[in-house]
């Protein structure tokens, strides 16, 4: 809605009879050059006989219609051009305008070139809530939302109340098999000839590669190449010794590595027994490790609580892993992002062969830097896996505090793998920062002074008062590229205040609000 002021439509022009003073003047030296810019009236008109002025003027009557209206009438009526395409995610600060996110709808309408984004902000500034707003949006428009690795649980409220799957990482709850085809094996016995030969190599490539990682991971070392030699022969003869009959697991592996039969002898190229077992020592207590040290129970056996393919939302709570330590943690996250990212490979190749209906998905990594930080190399790993997701028709959004995070890893390379991340995402969300963090942000996107100046002015807690909340709480800046950020505000609707809320925990201290807690009871 516009308000027409009229003053405008009021002001009387000077009477060409008895012009003003000052245009007399001017009419007295017209034959000299050069002529003095005309003098534009005052408000109320020349303060001279017949000059038209006015002796009142009357407050203008205010008119309201619709933009759609009168946006032809008034010249300063323009849009502010925020992005309509996507999930309703609040209002501009400046504007008012309605906001709208959503990194597949963005990239259809051609506003960005790639679907990821990345999401910064301290903590408590409401970064998980604004992606649960999104991930709403866009399981209510049919795209499919990944939560691969829950490490609080924040989404197990949402993914239940839309109907989706929540799988439990933990000990006595469910478990992961690392060397799971999952949905691609699935794929895979529905194909045949070179498609499937093609996706056989795919399954077998990343069957080692996460197990690589794992490895990495519990050793705190990269493994060497004669172990991934080694490795890669045990996955292929399991893979043959079970033909299809169930899937192997990190225990068949480390059985048939510590049997030693010709095949991993001569990979191994060794002559001897006890050269071989020589060379595959350091090996098998890596593996043994996997099963029986700190991560038994949870990697060790097949998968308990498969993917279901058809759900609307899957989240992969790993919030229980978490208690058992980091190494626990960073481990479930990897094996969720190998399955979650199977899930969206297997229906591509399925959709590629008209078998099934294309469908598109939306993986969120929440607190990505508690699984990067685990152990050198893992970065590389995820970069690997994360890449090509447009292709895919997949969507992915990384949440993280701070990129100094990111900075603490361990090697330069995986310092500049990481920042890659950041950089590859064609949208990137600020939530309050400090100023020395957007230093690092203006690195990878550009913010100008008083982009900067605002995201700052989120960041600083305002007083000391008890429960003050966050002043950047619900505030953020949508960058992409070199283009003007889109300072928004969002304002929780309805169910949203229940389902989002990640503070139960405080506040069931304090006299919570009786409808969490039932909410909380039922899902006990
Ligand atoms: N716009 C908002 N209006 C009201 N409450 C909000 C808003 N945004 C977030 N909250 C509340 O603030 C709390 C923290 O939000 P959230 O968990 O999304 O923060 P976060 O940035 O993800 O925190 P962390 O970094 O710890 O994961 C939640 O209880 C949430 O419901
Ligand atoms: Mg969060």
């Amino acid at each position: 809605m516009v308000t027409l002021p009229r003053a405008a439509l009021l002001r009387r022009p000077a009477s060409p009879r008895h012009p003003p003073q000052a245009f007399g003047r001017r009419a007295a030296d017209s034959q000299s050059p050069p002529k003095p810019e005309p003098v534009p009236p005052p408000p109320w008109g020349w303060k001279v006989p017949y000059a038209g002025r006015a002796a009142h003027v009357a407050a203008p009557p205010e008119y309201q219609a619709t933009t759609a209206q009168v946006c032809g009438l008034f010249p300063f009526v323009a849009g502010g051009g925020t992005p309509a395409d996507g999930t309703p995610v609040g209002r501009h600060q400046l504007g008012g305008e309605v906001v709208c996110l959503d990194p597949l709808a963005w990239l259809r309408a051609g506003l960005v070139t790639n679907p990821g984004m990345f999401v910064l902000g301290q903590p408590g500034t409401g970064k998980s809530t604004l992606v649960k707003r999104l991930v709403t949006g866009a399981v209510a428009t049919g795209t499919t939302a990944l939560i691969l690795g829950d490490t609080k649980p924040d989404y197990t409220m949402l993914t239940e109340h839309l109907g989706g799957q929540v799988i439990r990482i933990g000990r006595g709850l469910d478990r992961i098999n690392p060397l799971d085809s999952g949905p691609l094996g699935q794929a895979l016995r529905r194909m045949s000839g070179p498609d499937a030969a093609a996706l056989r190599w795919e399954v077998r490539s990343r069957r080692l590669s996460l197990l690589m990682a794992l490895c990495t991971l519990i050793r705190e070392a990269r493994i060497t190449n004669a172990e991934e030699v080694i490795l890669s022969r045990a996955i292929d003869l399991l893979d043959e010794r079970l033909a299809g009959t169930r899937e192997p697991a990190v225990t068949d592996v480390l059985a048939v590595i510590e049997q030693g039969p010709d095949t991993l002898c001569s990979a191994a190229r060794t002559s001897t027994p006890v050269q071989y077992q020589d060379r595959v020592a350091s090996l098998v207590f890596t593996l043994d490790l996997l099963c029986t040290g700190s991560l038994a129970g949870v990697f060790d056996g097949p998968t308990s609580n498969p993917i279901n393919l058809n759900a609307s939302m899957v989240s992969v709570d790993i919030s229980r892993v978490g208690a058992a330590g980091d190494k626990l943690l960073t481990a479930a996250m990897l094996c969720t992002w190998a399955y979650g990212f199977g899930v969206a490979d297997a229906a591509a190749a399925l959709a590629e062969l008209g078998i099934a209906r294309r469908r598109p998905y939306l993986a969120v990594m929440d607190e990505l830097w508690r699984a990067l930080r685990g152990a050198p190399g893992l970065v590389e790993y995820a970069d690997s896996l994360t890449r090509l997701n447009r292709a895919k028709g997949m969507a992915s959004i990384m949440i993280t505090h701070s990129l100094a995070d990111l900075d603490a890893l361990a090697t330069e390379e995986d310092r500049a793998k990481a920042r890659g991340f950041a950089d590859r995402c064609a949208i990137t969300v600020l939530a309050g920062l400090p100023p020395r963090e957007l230093a690092r942000v203006h690195q990878i996107t550009p913010l100008t002074g008083p982009e900067q100046e605002l995201v700052t002015s989120w960041s600083a807690p305002d007083s000391w008062q008890p429960g003050a909340r966050h002043p950047g709480r619900g505030k953020y800046l949508i960058k992409t590229g070199e283009r003007l950020g889109i300072p928004v505000e969002l304002g929780l609707v309805g169910a949203e205040r229940r389902l989002y809320n990640t503070d139960p925990e405080f506040e069931s201290f304090s006299g919570w609000s009786a409808a969490n807690s039932e909410v909380l009871s039922r899902d006990a």
